[in-house]
């Protein structure tokens, strides 16, 4: 196991990473890259894992990119085809994956986090793009993810003034999707890391997959893509059985695979 991540299974399906460098909150250096992309290529071809959860610690989600590295070898290493192509496999992660912050969540962390499918934030998160405090902007995704998820104002205000922003003006500006207390950040990203990991993967990994593309897409091709996605998924034991006892009239189904075909880790 790579010390610089740890990784857990808290619950069935779920694989639960954490960025281990808090000496150094957690900045992202090319090592710890690295890691991360290896570690998600390995869950994307495991069977027993269905959704991910990436967190940190109290202190820190993440810092950002390493800033002694870029300070070192600039453009060489903030560009790098080596970097960019991780973080691009990365942000392509076809599973489930939930971001589970607590403390600083800023310039890479921030678009690490905005890489996931959606963020459960601590109280104490504090988000930010400080990158122009270092005469630079955004290069990890920042740029184009962020007024994608909160609009081109919200998003240039955040960019331009590199202020940091509070778990609650985030959520406010639809950037984290809940706020909890700082010790419940991780068992409840893990609780609906499990949820997701109990109903169809099938469903879950075309749905997301119809979310991530269509963004880049007009409305109508959005809407094309959208159908062409969803028609596979009739005719699935998933959809037939949950279905089936929706019009018996059962109502604690749970949207999962019927039990013959469940594995130890969906059951
Ligand atoms: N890259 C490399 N090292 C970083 C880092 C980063 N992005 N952020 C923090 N660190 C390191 C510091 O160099 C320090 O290391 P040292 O103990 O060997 O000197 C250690 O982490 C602790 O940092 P410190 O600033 O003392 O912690 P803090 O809790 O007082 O403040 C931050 C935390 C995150 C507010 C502050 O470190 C910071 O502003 N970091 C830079 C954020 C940033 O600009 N990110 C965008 C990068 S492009």
């Amino acid at each position: 196991m790579d010390t610089l991540l740890l990784q857990q299974r808290p619950a069935p399906g779920v694989l639960l990473l954490i960025l281990n460098r808090p000496d150094k909150r957690n900045a992202l250096n090319q090592a710890l890259v690295r890691a991360l992309d290896e570690a998600l290529a390995t869950a994307a071809a495991d069977e027993d894992v269905a959704c991910v959860v990436l967190t940190g610690d109290q202190r820190a989600f993440s810092a950002g990119a390493d800033i002694h590295d870029q300070h070192a070898h600039g453009a060489d290493v903030a560009l790098s085809g080596e970097r960019l192509a991780a973080w691009q496999r990365i942000a392509d992660f076809e599973k489930p994956y939930i971001a589970a912050v607590n403390g600083y969540c800023l310039g890479g962390g921030n678009e690490l986090a905005m890489m996931t499918d959606f963020i459960i934030a601590g109280e104490n998160a504090i988000f930010g793009q400080p990158e122009i405090n270092l005469g630079i902007f955004p290069g990890d995704g920042g740029t184009q993810r962020l007024p994608r998820l909160i609009g081109a104002k919200n998003a240039a205000r955040m960019i331009l003034t590199g202020e940091r922003v509070s778990a609650e003006r985030a959520w406010r500006m639809g950037l984290v999707s809940e706020v909890v207390a700082n010790d419940d950040t991780v068992t409840h990203a893990v609780r609906l890391a499990a949820g997701i990991a109990g109903k169809s993967r099938q469903a879950a990994r075309l749905a997301k997959a119809t979310i991530r593309d269509g963004l880049d897409l007009t409305l109508a091709d959005g809407l094309k893509l959208e159908h062409d996605n969803l028609r596979p998924l009739f005719g699935t034991d998933a959809q037939k059985d949950n279905m089936a006892r929706f019009a018996a009239g059962e109502r604690s189904h749970s949207g999962g695979e019927p039990a013959r075909h469940r594995t130890s880790a969906s059951a």
